[in-house]
């Protein structure tokens, strides 16, 4: 084309631990990240309270500020704990019933009346039978207007707000047609995402993460959080002697569950082409091979390799790529 546009996009990523953000100017299909920052906050998604939104506000400017971010567009991911997302096939309707229907379906998959929440689609396939395959994604009106609040006070202008998994896929799974099971192991939680030909098929999560971990470690071995923390990062578990056996259950959790899902794909006579480990987590050593007796190519994702940078940040990006691949994948919609 001859003509084209630089635009930049703030990505933000509230976890329950951390505050993630990206900024991505997308050119030519050319996509520079710009900048990047991380910052350690907790954040209680039911805090509807001023004075915790507040604290976030502030968190959030500070790491904008020191950051360098140069726009105040926003694209932000709303926290897997509070999104209930469901696969539906439905009937041949014309465009005018949809509504109606989806609203009909969502009735039956969400623990809130429908009144109070927001209900957004989106078609992943028209299928052969003439049923239409469609993602739908309900959030609690309540936890948008926290983020609304957060972002209005902060001067930030969110363009979209999007479920986690939706960012993961386009940061790291792009063009790949095959199915690959997404584990993302964050600090509170783990996040198992079923991605089918670049389209997000089920997600499931399960309430331990990296956090639960490092608990464990220093209540074993009767040490702080912090040295804790540290010893797990460390050595992971490629030293047995040194960190505590009973950290493998909180893993195996994990991997039943995954094992679960493969189960009910393979039922499907289908498989599961790849099994990535994202999330901070998945920078702990031997994770990898600690999932290694599931039958498919165990694989970390790679968030940068959709993005150009100054070549400088690279050793200290490579640090925190697999924090901000939620973070890369929000700042990479398209706008
Ligand atoms: N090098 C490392 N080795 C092992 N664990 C790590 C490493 N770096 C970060 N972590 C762990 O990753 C977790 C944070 O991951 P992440 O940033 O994905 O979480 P989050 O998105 O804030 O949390 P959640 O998804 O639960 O809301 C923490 O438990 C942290 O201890
Ligand atoms: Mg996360």
């Amino acid at each position: 084309m001859f003509f084209s546009s630089k635009k930049s996009i703030l990505g933000i990523d509230i976890g329950t631990t951390n505050i993630k953000i990206a900024q991505i100017t997308s050119k030519d299909n050319v996509h520079t990240l710009e900048t990047y920052g991380l910052v350690n906050a907790a954040f209680d998604i039911d805090e509807t309270k001023e004075e915790s939104i507040a604290k976030t506000v502030l968190i959030l400017k500070n790491l904008i500020e020191k950051s360098g971010v140069s726009t105040n567009k926003v694209v932000a991911s709303l926290p897997n704990s509070a999104v209930f997302t469901s696969v539906i096939d439905l009937p041949p309707l014309k465009d005018s019933e949809l509504k109606a229907a989806i609203e009909f379906e969502a009735k039956k998959y969400v623990p809130l009346p429908i009144t109070e929440m927001t209900l957004s689609w989106s078609v992943i396939e028209k299928m052969s039978d003439g049923k239409t395959r469609i993602l739908l994604t309900a959030v609690p009106n309540n936890v948008l207007r926290s983020y609304l609040k957060i972002f209005q006070q902060a001067k930030l202008e969110p363009v979209a707000l999007e479920i986690e998994a939706l960012a993961l896929i386009r940061a790291l799974i792009g063009d790949d047609k095959g199915s690959i099971l997404i584990v993302d192991v964050g600090a509170k939680s783990t996040h198992l995402n079923i991605v089918e030909n670049g389209n997000l098929l089920l997600t499931r999560n399960i309430p331990m993460g990296g956090d639960t971990i490092t608990q464990k470690i220093a209540e074993s071995l009767k040490i702080s959080l912090v040295r804790a923390e540290q010893f797990k990062k460390d050595f992971g578990l490629t030293q047995s002697n040194l960190i505590p056996e009973n950290i493998k259950p909180i893993l195996a959790n994990i991997k039943s569950e995954a094992k679960q899902l493969q189960g009910i794909y393979q039922a499907r006579g289908k498989k599961f082409d790849k099994i990535m480990i994202v999330g901070g987590t998945a920078n702990l050593p031997g994770l990898n091979e600690f999932f290694s007796d599931m039958d498919a190519k165990i694989v970390n994702g790679d968030p940068l390799s959709k993005l150009t940078f100054p070549a400088d940040l690279k050793p200290v990006i490579s640090q925190y790529a697999e924090n901000l691949s939620v973070a890369i994948g929000l700042a990479l919609r398209a706008h």
